[in-house]
């Protein structure tokens, strides 16, 4: 039978959800493949649903990681957030899930808001190591359409963060944390004493797997329906039509379409360059076992050139951005992803059927 490496429990606030849901998602996963006592099993927590009792309840349910959305540790971010939690109870969530979790309680912050300036985030990077675990996730706040902070940024109620101070602020926090012992060890994820998260670092390396819920994404080979190409699998984005449909027929996905070699080398491309590792010689021959990493990117062209630049690195540890590169790999990919298509489009065997999955 095979083995589960990881669960997530995400999107949305699983911590409303009670422990016995949990428990019993769970259990059904250990029915149908094999979970084992190491396996990571993160919950996403937000420190509204963050009491120590219930936290506890999940650790007994059997989930051994949290994930807690902190956002800030400043209540005046925090309303400008939207957010429905206080930077005290934020705290007193981080320090309840630290004391059953420890070492693997990790949070989520975010930078860049309207108005703030490099010195302020300076002050809010040093509160959190005061307070964090392990694990950090960094992101830049997007403004996303339709919320009353876009409103009041678009209409110039709120200031919009510039580029430059952006780009300082995430250099700021990388040498803040670096300092304290983090490794760097994606775009946005900072760990120290080992405590990388297996789950999200399986899709960084494109490896199987399965989403389950409203607007969940999966990617994996079928087998068990006899399929023997990669695919990427949706599910039905409303909750209540999904519910539905998966006590009508069984299951929620919406949709399935099996990916091209040429379109699985891109995502492996994309995501495996986010992280510090890159992408691997043994990797990226078990997705292309016809031509090498070298073969590709060692050539006259794009990949050269951005190594000349300084922004990636090709050598016998396989393909990676360099720190500099990281901080613009959005501004990478597209010079990558040309010179991907076009080595293989004239390669003269075209890339035939699926890469072998184990
Ligand atoms: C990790 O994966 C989960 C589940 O897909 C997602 O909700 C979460 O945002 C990811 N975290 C990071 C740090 O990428």
């Amino acid at each position: 039978m095979r083995s589960v490496t990881s669960v997530f429990f995400g999107g949305g606030t699983p911590s409303l959800a009670s422990p016995s849901t949990v428990a019993a998602v769970l259990e059904a996963v250990a029915g149908a493949a094999r979970l084992p006592p190491a396996a990571e099993v993160t919950l996403e927590a937000n420190p509204s649903s963050t009491s120590a009792s219930h936290l506890a309840g999940f650790r007994a349910a059997g989930v051994n990681r949290i994930s807690i959305g902190v956002q800030s540790l400043d209540d005046a971010e925090l309303r400008m957030l939207g957010r429905e939690h206080t930077a005290a109870e934020a705290r007193k969530a981080v320090e309840a899930a630290r004391g059953l979790f420890p070492g693997r309680t990790s949070i989520d912050l975010l930078f860049g808001l309207p108005g703030q300036s490099r010195d302020a985030w300076a002050q809010r990077l040093e509160a959190t190591l005061g307070l964090c675990d392990d694990h950090i996730s960094l992101y830049q706040l997007t403004l996303e359409r339709g919320t009353a902070l876009a409103a009041q940024v678009r209409s110039g109620a709120l200031p919009a963060p510039p580029q430059d101070l952006l780009a300082d602020m995430y250099q700021t926090a990388r040498s803040v944390l670096v300092a304290s012992g983090f490794r760097h060890y994606e775009v946005s994820n900072f760990a120290r004493k080992g405590a990388l998260s297996t789950h999200n670092l399986s899709y960084w390396h494109g490896d199987q797997y399965i989403g389950v819920g409203p607007g969940a994404h999966g990617r994996f080979v079928p087998r068990a329906e006899g399929g023997h190409s990669r695919e990427a699998r949706v599910q039905t984005l409303e909750p209540v039509a999904w519910m539905r449909e998966v006590q009508s027929q069984g299951h929620g996905t919406r949709s399935r379409a099996v990916l091209s070699p040429l379109e699985q080398l891109e995502e492996l491309l994309s995501l495996g360059l986010r992280t510090d590792e890159g992408i691997t010689h043994e990797r990226w021959g078990h997705f292309c076992p016809q031509l090498s990493l070298q073969a590709v990117f060692g050539q006259p062209g794009e990949a050269r050139a951005l190594q000349q630049e300084g922004w990636l690195v090709l050598d016998s540890g396989g393909l990676r951005c360099t720190w500099a590169g990281l901080a613009v790999l959005d501004s990478l990919l597209p010079d990558l992803l040309l010179q991907l298509r076009r080595v293989l489009g004239a390669a003269r065997h075209p890339l035939s059927g699926g890469p072998a999955e184990e």
